[in-house]
């Protein structure tokens, strides 16, 4: 293959963004010029959400406005909720979600409007109605009713309410928010790639977003977070740790939950995850997960020098939450959505037709025999 051909796009820098960026002088994933880790310590997701999506931190009379948007867009309609109900039980909520954003873009009233006010308004619709439409499959596919969400509770606390019914101690609370702050955005990873490339043929956010959702599902992706979780549960025991992750790598499997394109040395959200995992476990009273975390990640530092990534550390904290595995993934959706809008947004205002070239490789040109002679 040609030197010219960059498979996987790797090291090609194919636009400019404002929203976020890896600081390798300060170790750090940051939102418009904030650590990750310092939003993490001092901010509530939905603070996080108005400055990806705004570019500032709010003050105390816009975060009000913003969560009072929220809060008010959280409720499904009755054709949504009759969607969700004759959805197959054993659907992946990945398609659930993905099936779900598409059929909000056909009940929005502005779907055909790309102005930027237009666009804002119809983020914060699928911002709010995501969760709910995803906590609601939760509980459907359990033979359980729906439970509507309440406008008092934070977007971290509303979650757990819906799928569950009652709200967690303020410390787990804390676990979920710090996930979704560290999950809502990374730059130009597939999914937002994915749903920067669907923009920028001028179609519209909700295709993007659906588009972007089916992106993350893949195990090299978001997907990780929840196959970490199945390996763990394989391993099942920290006394069987060591020597699967031994056979793993000898048998050359890739283990799930570790390595980035980007970090080479290290995903800076690990740490903060990792201290927050160990806090719902310290509560949750079940170290086994932990231990097992541990004996893996030395093993892959040791003899493969590949560090972990985010998916790593809130694949267990989700379970120890009392999610289910195949839930995991649609958390990450339910926090990217804004990293998504914010993208979105940029490549409207600044749009080029993204459409890249590949060199052929196929058949030399040939003459089209009549279907007797074949
Ligand atoms: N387990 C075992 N080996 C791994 C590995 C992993 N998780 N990640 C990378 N490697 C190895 C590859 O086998 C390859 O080895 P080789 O050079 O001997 O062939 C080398 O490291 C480079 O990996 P490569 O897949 O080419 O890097 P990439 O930048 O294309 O891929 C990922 C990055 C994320 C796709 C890759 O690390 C991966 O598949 N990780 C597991 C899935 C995951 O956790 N995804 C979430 C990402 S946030």
């Amino acid at each position: 293959m040609s030197d010219d051909i960059k498979k996987g796009l790797m090291g090609v820098t194919v636009d400019e963004t404002a929203i976020s960026k890896v600081m390798p002088e300060i170790n750090s994933l940051t939102y418009r010029g904030y650590a990750a880790q310092d939003l993490c310590a001092n901010c509530q997701f939905e603070e996080v959400a108005y400055l990806i999506l705004n570019g500032e931190l709010p003050n105390k009379k816009q975060l009000k406005k913003f969560i009072k948007e929220e809060t008010k867009e959280r409720s499904l309609s009755k054709g949504l909720i009759n969607i969700l109900k004759n959805m197959p039980k054993k659907s992946h909520p990945m398609d659930v979600a993905r099936t779900a954003v598409s059929f909000m873009g056909l009940e929005d009233k502005e779907t055909t409007s790309n102005t930027p006010e237009a666009n804002l308004r119809k983020t914060m619709r699928i911002f709010s109605k995501t969760p709910t439409a995803l906590a609601a499959f939760y509980r459907l596919r359990k033979g359980k009713k729906i439970i509507t969400p309440k406008k008092k509770l934070s977007f971290a606390e509303n979650f757990f309410h819906m799928c569950f019914g009652k709200v967690p101690n303020k410390d787990i609370v804390k676990a979920f928010d710090v996930s979704l702050i560290l999950y809502a955005e990374h730059s130009f990873n597939v999914s937002t790639f994915t749903a920067r490339t669907i923009t920028s043929s001028l179609s519209d956010i909700h295709g993007a977003i659906a588009g972007a959702i089916a992106s993350l599902k893949g195990p090299l992706h978001g997907g990780a977070n929840e196959e970490v979780m199945y390996m763990m549960k394989k391993i099942k025991k920290p006394e069987n740790a060591l020597k699967w992750i031994n056979n793993a790598l000898n048998k050359k499997s890739v283990v799930m939950g570790f390595g980035h394109r980007v970090y080479k040395s290290g995903d800076s959200r690990v740490p903060t995850m990792r201290e927050y995992f160990g806090k719902v476990a310290k509560i949750k009273k079940d170290k086994t997960f932990e231990k097992i975390y541990d004996i893996v990640e030395k093993v892959m530092i040791d003899r493969k020098n590949i560090y972990p990534n985010v998916d790593y550390p809130t694949g267990p904290t989700y379970h120890l939450m009392g999610f289910d595995t195949d839930f995991f993934t649609p958390i990450f959706v339910i926090s990217r959505i804004t990293g998504w809008s914010a993208h979105i947004k940029e490549q409207y205002a600044s749009n080029r037709l993204i459409r890249p070239l590949a060199a052929y490789n196929g058949n030399k040109y040939r003459k089209v025999k009549s279907l007797n002679k074949r």
